[in-house]
């Protein structure tokens, strides 16, 4: 997809579509008044009528005829034009893609002066205007061999119009991260959508390479062997029932001077999560090759920093697995030794995510990180807690938690956070080994995070419960069905 800047005025580009923005209540600016003029009055009947008042995803379309160059008029409503920001302008921009492509439209043009959220803003609004058509446009569907001319056309060319006061410098380098970080939510998208079937733990090991390769940064993979010899036994106990064997990917990008300390970001690799021998009912069990979700995050995350050359030094481990019952799986009651020495009794297979994060947040270590965040389609519980609306978050530094907390709310990843008291620490206490991996029904996800704790009292850490975000499942306006590529547009704000 072709996707410009281009400092023309909106009502004279000739284009299959023209999209403008309407705040509520505001439709005489003096842009929308010269379409008015040139449209003879069809928009101010449209609004007197209340065919459209500009609410927020309202739309209403034209077919201007030979009064202008553009075969058709989209309007899109941006809402109140107080608390607008940069999510609201993604959502909309959202809502016109789906709109369009539904029309098989996939070639279109946006004015930035009437989709600004904030006057002279336009870097920042040219971002959110690329990243909701990005987004939006996302499909999985190279696995459709049949009829596909039903699906809707890929993008083909976007123009971004900056009329008399928009800055096309500005709107160009907000664009362009906009293509940077988008890139890192498909690569995210697409890793999550794959089947369990093709991502066994290697395939999404050569994933991580060919990130590596295209953004230009380090990637190692431990096998088996080697995380046999290294004492991942809370790792290497999960995937000893699949056939298909783990691995450890490391990725590393520099962006700073060599000795300054990393940022980690860890990311739960489960490549399918059947739950072990503690099997998981069948309804909805599909849904569980999203278990890497996590993973596909920080793998994207560090694309996406990569591209946008962070000035940043970071280190991503994902630890991938398969959790499956068979013969050789592992047993409730069963002891592991973890990398860390902290031997953990295992009460329930199915609460593996703990176990390979534990190995992977004591792996971690070796790079001296400054700050550490996990992120891991965890806990079941926490959808029950927050539903799909937030991410969970908790950890043993405020400062961190708080600033992952403004990022989330400035990109529309909200976060919400849990306690963490030591309190919660005795429901995971065991009687044969350091400590179990279940706590019990009361706050399953903050039970968890108290596991993991044990593994990072090193260094400043944030865990972040992904279980209600990761999976879309009835499509919204920025996310389509299935993986939502979520973390990555998050961690992306934090760092910047
Ligand atoms: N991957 C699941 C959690 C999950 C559930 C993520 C639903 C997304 C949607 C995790 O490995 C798991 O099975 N957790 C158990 C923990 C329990 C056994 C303590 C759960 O949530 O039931
Ligand atoms: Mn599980
Ligand atoms: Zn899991």
């Amino acid at each position: 997809m072709d996707f410009k800047v281009k400092k023309t005025n909106p009502l004279q580009q000739k284009t299959p579509c023209l999209v403008l923005g309407v705040y509520e209540g505001k439709a005489r600016t003096p842009q929308l008044k010269e379409l008015d003029q040139v449209l003879d009055g069809a928009l101010g009947r449209a609004l007197r009528d209340k065919e459209f008042s500009g609410k927020h995803r309202e739309h209403l379309i034209f077919q201007p005829g030979k009064k202008l160059p553009a075969e058709r008029v989209l309007l899109i409503g941006l809402g109140k034009e107080k608390g607008s920001g940069p999510d609201r302008l993604r959502q909309a921009l959202g809502t016109a893609t789906g709109l369009l492509q539904g029309r098989k439209i996939s070639t279109f043009a946006v004015d930035l002066e009437s989709l600004s959220f904030k006057r002279g803003n336009s870097k920042a609004s040219g971002q959110a205007i690329a990243e909701g058509i990005l987004l939006a446009s996302y499909r999985f569907d190279a696995y459709r061999t049949q009829n596909r001319e039903d699906l809707p056309p890929a993008l083909k060319e976007v123009r971004l119009l900056a009329g008399k006061s928009a800055d096309v410098t500005e709107a160009q380098l907000g664009v362009s991260a906009a293509l940077c970080i988008s890139r890192g939510v498909v690569l995210a998208r697409d890793l999550v959508n794959e089947p369990g079937n093709i991502k066994s733990p290697e395939f999404l090991a050569r994933q991580a390479e060919a990130a590596a390769r295209e953004g230009g940064f380090k990637c190692t993979i431990l096998n088996k062997n080697e995380l046999e010899q290294e004492g991942f036994g809370a790792m290497l106990g999960v995937a000893q029932g699949s056939i298909r064997d783990p691995r450890l990917i490391v990725l590393e990008y520099q962006g700073e001077n060599g000795e300054a300390r990393p940022i980690a970001l860890v990311g739960k690799g489960v490549v399918f999560d059947a739950g072990g021998i503690s099997l998981k009912p069948a309804d909805k069990m599909d849904e569980m090759k999203m278990d890497m979700a996590g993973g596909a995050a920080v793998i994207g995350t560090m694309l996406a920093a990569a591209l946008l050359k962070l000035p940043v030094n970071l280190v991503a481990v994902v630890p991938a697995v398969e959790n499956l019952p068979s013969g050789s799986a592992i047993r409730p009651g069963d002891i592991l030794t973890s990398l860390s020495g902290k031997t953990i009794e295992v009460l329930n297979t199915d609460a593996e995510g703990r176990l390979i994060l534990a190995d992977a947040l004591t792996y971690v270590k070796r790079h001296n990180p400054r700050v550490v965040i996990d992120l891991a389609t965890l806990t079941g519980a926490c959808i029950i807690a927050l539903g799909h609306h937030a991410t969970g978050i908790m950890g043993n530094h405020n400062g961190l938690i708080q600033q992952l907390i403004k990022a989330g709310e400035h990109c529309g990843e909200r976060l919400w956070q849990l306690p963490l008291w030591e309190d919660y620490a005795n429901q995971i206490k065991s009687e044969v080994a350091d400590v179990k991996n279940i706590g019990g029904r009361p706050a399953g996800t903050i039970t968890a995070a108290a596991f993991l704790q044990k593994f990072a009292e090193d260094f400043t850490w944030a865990h972040l419960d992904i279980a209600g975000t990761a999976w879309e499942e009835k499509g919204r306006p920025c996310i389509p069905k299935g993986g939502t590529g979520v973390g990555v547009r998050l961690l992306i704000e934090y760092l910047r």
